[in-house]
């Protein structure tokens, strides 16, 4: 039998694809799909991985004060190595001695043995260091790790909540839940779940499950009664609108679980998912096969419908647009690391661009959702107001809990601890050509 890896030499090994300097850029989710040990060897490869990513820039920091001369690029296994030892010590409940005696040999099976007294040093030293006393010094941006040009823009977008943003984006993510409304009530399902599960406040099929349960220990998840999904993600398709037999359109669809949600909520609507990358539709349709639903998997560009589109209008149209992905940094916190400035202006400009080339497809009456996981304003309400503003037969009807936070369009949810993602919708309706002039005010909350 195969020996299963080092947990914690996993997670350097995944951290050096993963991080700046050595990797090649790969996403963590891709590379934790592969490569790590079974059972609780594989939560603490995760758990290291997924810390070290979150609080990367205080433990940068920490690390090179502590330093007399800094470790070469080439020594990046051994930072991270480090790294993982210092977040564990500060963030984890595991035995400090345990802790401080698995690196320096982890440094030898890393071929760097010469960096073993050094990993012994800085480890003894973290254990005595009282991690909030190092993070209260450190100017915003380093306490909140986030690089520089993040933690300014979400001053510039959220000046009154940009540092509970910042602390959310720490906390580790909920585990939510869709469940599948031909099955059974969300009632039913908590109850079937028992301990741990409580309905979500906001969309009416996601229920939270405290403290999270591989999905094969969920009954019936292979045959689709369950869904991983967060609960602002479960929004946007609950507002689709759609008649029946109607004709949706889902214009970036993978990896699907949007497609699958609006076929359970309107079973005999024909659906259209379709995604630029071939690759990635192939996940729509074994998601869609789990779930036991049928759309029609195309391949296009959402901003150039004329290479397929066949010219019948569609009844309803998600957008859940590309997009920085900066309202779901607590799930996905190696991309702060991969995220540059310049990566938005070109986002913000193919979103403008479907959302003009999709609306000639929708017939009068009908409503567009656009979606993003962004908490940028330029991705957000600012593209939609921008929208309306350009377009005359296009009325924002957006519900709008009393509790949103005030925006100019559109639905701007901030990601909350314990609770959904950070995260944005409009509900874009077509004028029908006899209705008069422009009415761009959004819905009462709830109508
Ligand atoms: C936010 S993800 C969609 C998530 C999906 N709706 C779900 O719920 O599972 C955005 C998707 O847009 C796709 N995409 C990017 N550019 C596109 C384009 N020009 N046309 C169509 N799809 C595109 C990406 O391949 C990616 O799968």
């Amino acid at each position: 039998m195969a020996e299963s890896p080092d947990p914690r030499l996993a997670a350097v090994r995944a951290l050096n694809r993963v991080l700046p300097g050595q990797g090649d850029g790969a996403s963590l989710r891709e590379v934790l799909r592969r490569g790590v040990p079974d059972g609780s060897a594989g939560g603490l490869t995760r758990d290291l991985c997924f810390g070290v990513c979150r609080y990367l820039r205080p433990l940068n920091q920490w690390l090179n004060d502590q330093l007399d001369k800094p470790l070469k690029a080439k020594a990046q296994p051994v930072r991270l190595a480090l790294l993982c030892g210092i977040y564990e010590l500060w963030f984890s409940e595991r035995p400090a001695h345990a802790v401080v005696n698995a690196y320096p040999e982890l440094c030898r099976r890393l071929k760097a043995g010469w960096a073993s007294g050094l990993a012994n040093a800085v480890l003894r030293k973290a254990d005595r260091t009282d991690a909030a006393t190092v993070f209260a010094d450190y100017p915003p941006a380093v306490a909140g790790s986030l690089p520089d040009w993040l933690w300014r823009q979400l001053q510039e977008d959220w000046p009154a909540q940009a540092d509970e943003l910042v602390q959310a984006s720490l906390a580790p993510p909920p585990f939510t839940l869709r469940v599948d409304r031909r099955r059974q009530t969300r009632e039913q399902a908590v109850a079937l779940l028992g301990d741990g599960a409580r309905p979500g406040e906001l969309a009416p099929w996601s229920l939270y499950l405290s403290p999270p349960r591989p999905v094969t220990a969920l009954p019936d998840f292979e045959t689709g009664a369950f869904s991983v999904q967060d609960e602002a993600a479960q929004l946007p398709a609950e507002y689709l609108n759609v008649p029946a037999g109607g004709r949706v359109l889902d214009a970036c669809a993978a990896p699907g679980g949007k497609t699958g949600q609006i076929l359970e909520a309107f079973p005999d609507a024909r659906v259209i998912a379709l995604d630029l990358a071939e690759g990635r539709l192939a996940r729509v349709r074994e998601t869609l096969a789990r779930l036991g639903v049928e759309a029609e998997a195309r391949v296009g560009d959402a901003a150039d419908p004329g290479g397929w589109w066949d010219g019948e209008p569609f009844d309803a149209i998600l957008l859940d647009a590309p997009c920085s992905a900066t309202g779901i940094l607590r799930r996905q916190p190696d991309v702060k690391w991969h995220r540059r400035r310049a990566d938005i202006p070109p986002l913000v400009d193919l979103q403008a661009r479907m959302l003009d080339a999709l609306w000639p497809l929708l017939r009068p009456g009908g409503r567009l959702v656009y979606a993003t996981c962004s908490v940028l304003r330029a991705e957000n309400d600012q593209q939609v107001a921008a929208f309306l503003a350009r377009t005359d037969d296009a009325r924002d009807r957006t519900p709008r809990p009393e509790s949103a936070v005030a925006v100019t369009a559109g639905w701007q949810l901030l990601p909350r601890d314990g609770g959904p993602d950070g995260f944005y919708l409009a509900c874009l309706e077509k004028a029908h050509p006899d209705q008069g002039g422009p009415n761009k005010k959004a819905i009462d909350p709830g109508s």
